[in-house]
């Protein structure tokens, strides 16, 4: 059924209270829920009671405390349904019987590598007990966990450790753990197993103390120390910047093997997929570190934006995503380069959001309607969500964007919140009326800004004429002007020069704001005609459409005041080459000389200025990538011919800044003991950067390089790099490194997944074949959800593979996808998003597409996960 947000109801009855007894057991693990009722004032009275269930099964139910005539209920797998309940308090005793082990969709209670564990977001309680399964039912949780010591020793839940004892005869033992915060089920979280832990002391900013804890497989302590090292300075930054403290005794972090997502927020028990926990130089690399920072900070920020203040209905879920987002790309950014990091958020946003807006799977970051809540969990409400927070900073200011949050914390806290009360907090510490600023939620798709200056030279005047258009996007045909803030300067010779203007679009500190379809903005005393640089730190999430001239954007990156917007200038120079060359190939010359001009603008930037930053040079050097190239064409997409333009402009820079490149190589060089911080880190990505371009202008010379460096390396992102260098290069000593890669990282799944990720992306025919006969390899396993996104999710992600001439690639992911839906819908449908930017490729592999789409789509049994997408796609 479709579920619209205009159907909101309040719920006809509340839960005060939970208090859970569960038996552990692999197979029979026992759940008594007893539930503290009551009528909801805001509610309908004499409304049956209707709790929701998933594959359950009742095995006995009491009303306060009585048995009760079967003809008074009636229970089925999803409901449990009391006809005439009381018209008061009352309490509800629901047992059930739950088999973790059998739980291959990962989510409600289940099993993963001998642990139990728990993932109740958005839905999974239902399927432990029967509830009222909605995040505007919030309840104060008891829970006593009971099992066999030797299989469990550690039992975690949420809050605090108030008993702990073991049972009679001494094999079974229990945990009684008390939750003092209300919250709705998905937060709620076990977690039973033998594991090991780090631990920390901390005290908050207001007193409290706090015992920090990571637990992780046994053996593995030693690979906690980083993410604990996270936990303690992002509790300080939220501490800091915005001024919120923890509230709990204890705050435990649990890695997992077997994990659908990244991680949950479970009130002071998160658990974590091990990828973003686990950490030593060995396994784990540059990326990974930077990832586990942030996620750990992602779920710890929750806390506040998520717990204390959640959500009224799962339509506002952007109203936690979107805004944690943000603190954690805030905390990131303090921590590290902020226009590094900068770069590398808008980086994901493109080639995440940009083409899920614009493709059939295109949605409002609040959407208004939903089949399956699990399939929103996108970039659009996570990543373009934080984008409409950093929007609504700068235009409201720091100061009343800082008091706008507070106002928020104090006002909502404890409550299932929606986003006009989010908002009315900024509109009211602003004194900004914040209307049209709300359309952000509610239209989908990627406005595109037109800009064109004028300057008279007479006049000492420049003019900026601004227009933004939205391409219709699904069931939204007409698109309204949104509140775009462009940040911008004025690029003269000596740098910036002053912005005068008497224009009321002018919002001051550099910023304009377009919130008309089109306006014009006059600055005077403008005594040079200047370059615009629009957009600065990428203010909007829109594309820009500015038509400047390589030489003027080439000025840029050498002279513009804004980093984001230097390293976007050679992003632009080189994008318009490729997209020209991708749309009709044999413009080979024309991409031969853009190469030329962006390796004599390099050259330069190598030599005097990335040694300084080599983490922002890293990211200059690194081209747009290729889906970013065919999400810019929009039609008749050829993959191999971007591709083919993107390897040839790659090499032909790589060619031109050989010596450079090798240069660079040595001076970054060092024979330090690997360290994970962000400058060590940013060394070793300029080092790795410049093996690639080396490995594609001279495929022997790369594979040499790459060799020594594995050879050399003492860690896993040298190493690693090397692989990746390898790939490029065709023959058997890529076989070689590949075999000694598996070899060397046989014991370690993390890493394995890597290797399978890296052959996944290999652009060459032979890459299917590989592909399925890495399924057969005993690192690879379909159960594993990170083993799944790293060899069938690499493989989907390859460009010009996934999307062969003759449709194997659609065959072979859309096979899985069918396979996998039996055992795990999430990770299934997560695989057919991979579909979504079929609507722009050429005519024949449309119609491939198009086929295997029909073909998921018309599977019988389906879950409703994979349905929905399937359907949207097609629509
Ligand atoms: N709230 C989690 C996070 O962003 C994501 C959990 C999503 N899980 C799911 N099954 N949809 O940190
Ligand atoms: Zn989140």
């Amino acid at each position: 059924p479709l579920i619209r947000l205009e159907d909101y109801r309040p719920s006809d009855w509340l839960i005060d209270t939970v208090d859970l007894d569960i038996n552990l057991h692999p197979q029979k693990t026992q759940v008594r829920a007893l539930l503290g009722l009551r009528p909801n004032p805001a509610g309908r009275l004499g409304a049956p009671l209707i709790l929701d269930g998933d594959e359950l099964s009742l095995s006995g139910l009491r009303l306060d405390g009585l048995l009760i005539d079967e003809s008074a209920y009636s229970a089925t797998a999803q409901a449990l349904t009391l006809h005439a309940p009381p018209q008061r308090r009352f309490t509800l005793t629901i047992d059930t019987q739950v088999d973790p082990s059998a739980n291959t969709k990962l989510m409600g209670l289940y099993r993963s590598s001998r642990v139990y564990c728990t993932q109740c977001e958005a839905d999974g309680f239902r399927r432990i007990s029967y509830f009222l399964d909605r995040p505007d039912v919030m309840s104060i949780y008891s829970v006593r966990l009971e099992a066999a010591k030797l299989e469990a020793p550690v039992l975690l839940s949420n809050g605090n450790l108030v008993a702990a004892g073991e049972m009679a005869g001494g094999e079974r033992h229990f945990a009684v753990w008390h939750d003092p915060h209300p919250k709705p089920a998905y937060l709620f979280a076990l977690v039973g197993g033998a594991l090991d832990h780090v631990r920390q002391d901390y005290v908050t900013a207001d007193g409290r103390k706090v015992e920090l804890a990571v637990h992780v497989e046994p053996g593995k302590a030693g690979r906690a120390g980083w993410a604990m090292d996270c936990l303690v300075r992002c509790m300080r930054w939220d501490e800091r910047v915005f001024g919120r403290n923890y509230d709990l005794d204890v705050f435990n972090v649990v890695a997992v093997s077997d994990f659908n997502m990244g991680a949950m927020e479970n009130k002071g028990l998160n658990i974590f997929n091990d990828k973003y926990v686990l950490a030593d130089p060995q396994t784990a690399t540059d990326g990974d570190y930077a990832s586990i920072e942030a996620i750990i900070a992602h779920e710890y920020f929750h806390n506040w934006t998520g717990n204390r203040i959640t959500c009224r209905d799962w339509f506002q879920l952007c109203l936690k995503e979107g805004l944690t987002v943000f603190r954690d790309q805030e905390f990131s950014a303090d921590e590290r380069s902020r226009p590094v990091k900068r770069i590398a958020d808008v980086r994901t946003l493109r080639s995440t959001q940009f083409s899920e807006d614009a493709g059939p799977l295109a949605h409002p970051v609040r959407p208004r309607a939903y089949k399956e809540i699990n399939n929103f969990y996108t970039p659009t409400v996570y990543e373009k969500g934080a984008e409409v927070i950093r929007m609504l900073k700068l235009l409201v200011g720091d100061d009343a964007f800082r008091a706008g949050m507070d106002l928020y914390f104090d006002r909502c806290d404890g409550t299932a919140a929606t986003i006009e009360e989010f908002l009315a907090c900024f509109a009211e510490t602003s004194g900004k009326d914040l209307t049209q600023f709300a359309r952000w939620y509610e239209q989908a798709g990627t406005p595109t800004i037109v800009a064109s200056g004028r300057y008279d030279a007479a006049a000492r005047t420049y003019t900026l004429d601004l227009a933004q258009t939205t391409a219709p996007t699904p069931g939204q045909p007409d698109k309204q002007p949104v509140v775009l803030p462009v940040a911008l300067g004025l690029v003269g010779k000596a740098g910036d020069l002053p912005l005068v203007t008497g224009s009321a679009a002018y919002a001051g500190d550099g910023v304009i704001v377009l919130d008309q379809p089109s306006l014009s903005v006059a600055f005077s005393d403008v005594d040079e005609p200047p370059i615009p640089s629009l957009l600065r730190g990428f203010s909007a999430p829109a594309r820009l459409e500015l038509d400047l001239a390589d030489a003027d954007l080439l000025r840029l990156f050498s002279a513009d005041s804004d980093s984001f917007n230097r390293w976007q200038a050679l992003q632009s120079v080189a994008s318009r080459a490729l997209v020209s060359a991708g749309r009709s190939p044999g413009g080979h010359n024309a991409l031969i000389a853009t190469a030329g001009e962006l390796a004599e603008a390099l050259a330069g930037f190598l030599r005097v200025q990335a040694p300084a930053d080599p983490a922002f040079a890293a990211q200059v050097l690194r081209l747009p990538v290729p889906a970013d190239i065919a999400r810019e064409i929009g039609r008749d997409v050829d993959p191999d011919a971007i591709h083919a333009a993107h390897r040839s402009l790659a090499a032909e820079i790589g060619l031109r800044l050989r010596p450079h490149l090798m240069e660079l190589r040595e001076r970054l060089g060092t024979s330090a003991a690997y360290r994970p911080d962000a400058a060590s880190a940013g060394r070793r990505a300029l080092r790795n950067e410049a093996l690639g371009l080396i490995a594609l202008a001279d495929p022997e010379a790369g594979a040499r390089l790459a060799e020594a460096q594995f050879a050399a390396a003492d860690n896993l992102t040298d190493r690693l790099a090397a692989l990746a260098a390898m790939t490029l290069v065709p023959g058997d000593a890529r076989e070689a490194l590949i075999a000694r890669f598996a070899k060397t990282y046989a014991a370690e799944p993390l890493v394995l997944d890597k290797w399978l990720m890296a052959q996944a992306l290999i652009a060459e025919a032979g890459t299917l074949d590989r592909v399925k006969g890495l399924m057969q390899h005993p690192a690879f396993s379909l159960g594993n959800p990170n083993r799944v996104r790293a060899l069938i999710g690499g493989f989907a992600a390859n460009l010009t593979q996934f999307n062969r001439p003759d449709g194997e690639g659609y065959a072979f992911v859309a096979d899985m996808v069918v396979a996998l839906d039996r055992t795990n819908p999430q990770v299934a449908s997560r695989l057919l998003g991979s579909f979504k930017s079929w609507r722009m490729l050429e005519p024949a592999r449309k119609a491939l597409a198009e086929q295997k789409l029909a073909m998921v789509a018309q599977t019988p049994g389906l879950s409703r996960d994979v349905a929905d997408i399937a359907e949207r796609a097609l629509a």
